[in-house]
């Protein structure tokens, strides 16, 4: 067990304290360059070629480091330390990680950051033979984003057992399943029950990652200390009416997607923004078929994504949106079908672990403060069996989700070595009641 606070078991590596500053940033840019598209911008959905290539990439990177990188039936790939007869270890798991997907034309740091520099804590800690009272795990969580298969945290929710909540044969936006492409990830759609972890064999998950809005750049904070994460409702809405011809269908017999579909995307946004019946509110995806100029539109598929951080207003503004649709349908005849394609609780992170992170900051000198994510995180699904910590750096102009998504690297710098020292101040006696 190495000296703890200011451990001195740790190296002074890259002008970092703790972390190896250049080869977390040199992964940061490496892995930025995975799925990058024609804008600039990260395109790398969950079980895409592009994420294969960026999983399979650090699976590698890990065991030239001499860990052990498996891959569970969901696709999440967990790294972790060897023992010394070889065998992957095991025991109570203080589990680092994030996702590596990404959305759609999005940025280098939402996900992946939290990935690799959990990587490079386990790294740090074995290469400087730091002893803890658990092991420490590292997980990349498979489609955290749903751009692809739209079935946002399904990693998170296989690995604690919400396989119920789970598609049975989950498809992409196009309708093609999930099976092969998973496979070739590594998984296994038939054995997602030996993906689920039992809650006793957590001590708890702290998740880095970029604020992906202004509060900490505006206040002159390093890092933040994530209380609680937004809830977020995501439901999939298909507008279905009759294709006609544009010209010689006339209007009083249209039944048409198209516009039935535009008035339920305003009246999503109204929800937030007039009626504030929850926090923000919107449509991201619409899709129509045949989606031909001349051609009224037979069938209009999008996405409404709702949050707050009241359980209760969530469940209030679903329903009044459900109760939207349904005056558009007696006014239009075109008939909705709306499916949850996912519904997250807002959680708090557990005190304990705030504790830990801002006994962190405060060692490194770092300014730090508390405040809520309005993003959503494979922490809050985790939180079901387990305490959760979150950790945020300073998003550049508060933007994320788009190619311009940027953190000053001193601040990435700083929030790795946050990670470093929380998960060693957890690892002092009787912080985690795991003795070894
Ligand atoms: O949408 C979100 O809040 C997150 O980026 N998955
Ligand atoms: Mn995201
Ligand atoms: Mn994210």
């Amino acid at each position: 067990m190495i000296p703890l606070r200011g451990a001195t078991g740790v190296r002074r590596l890259g002008g970092g304290t703790g972390v190896d500053a250049d080869r977390l940033l040199s992964r940061i840019r490496d892995y930025g360059a995975m799925g990058r598209d024609e804008t600039g911008g990260v395109t790398r959905p969950g079980f895409s070629e592009a994420d294969r290539i960026a999983r399979s990439r650090l699976a590698r990177e890990a065991r030239e480091a001499g860990l052990d990188a498996s891959v569970d039936a969901a696709g999440n790939l967990l790294i972790r330390r060897r023992t010394s007869d070889g065998e992957p270890a095991r025991g109570p798991v203080l589990l680092l990680g994030s996702h590596l997907d990404t959305v759609v034309n999005g940025g280098t740091l939402d996900g992946a950051y939290g990935v690799l520099a959990a990587l490079e804590v386990l790294q740090v800690l074995t290469e400087t033979g730091t002893d803890t009272p658990f092991e420490v795990v590292v997980v990349a969580f498979a489609n955290e984003e749903g751009a692809l298969y739209p079935q946002p945290f399904w990693g998170s929710m296989a690995l604690t057992g919400r396989l119920a909540e789970l598609p049975a044969e989950p498809v992409d936006h196009q309708g093609r399943s999930l099976r092969e492409p998973l496979a070739l990830a590594g998984g296994d759609l038939s054995a997602l029950g030996s993906a689920v972890w039992s809650p006793d064999s957590l001590v708890g998950y702290l998740e880095l990652h970029i604020e992906q809005g202004p509060v900490l750049e505006s206040g002159g904070q390093t890092i933040g200390v994530v209380d609680a994460i937004t809830g977020r409702t995501v439901l999939d809405v298909e507008m279905r009416g009759e294709a006609g011809h544009a010209g010689t269908t006339p209007m009083p017999l249209r039944r048409d997607a198209m516009s039935a579909a535009a008035r339920a995307v305003v009246a999503t946004e109204e929800l937030a923004r007039e009626r504030e019946l929850c926090r923000v509110a919107t449509v991201g995806r619409l899709e129509a078929h045949p989606n031909s100029p001349n051609t009224i539109a037979e069938t209009v598929r999008f996405t409404a994504d709702l949050r707050d951080s009241d359980p209760t207003r969530l469940r209030e503004a679903e329903t009044a949106l459900r109760r939207e649709l349904d005056g558009i349908t007696a006014e239009t005849g075109v008939r909705a079908e709306v499916r949850p394609a996912v519904r997250v609780e807002p959680v708090s992170t557990d005190p304990g672990l705030r504790e830990a992170i801002s006994a962190g900051a405060d060692e490194l000198g770092l300014p730090w403060t508390v405040l809520p994510s309005g993003a959503g995180h494979d922490a809050q699904v985790v939180a079901d069996i387990a305490p959760v910590g979150m950790v945020f750096v300073p998003s550049t102009g508060g933007l994320s989700h788009v190619p311009t998504e940027h953190t000053d690297p001193q601040d990435l710098l700083a929030g790795a070595d946050v990670l470093l020292r929380t998960a060693l101040w957890l690892a002092e006696p009787d912080r985690t009641g795991e003795e070894r």
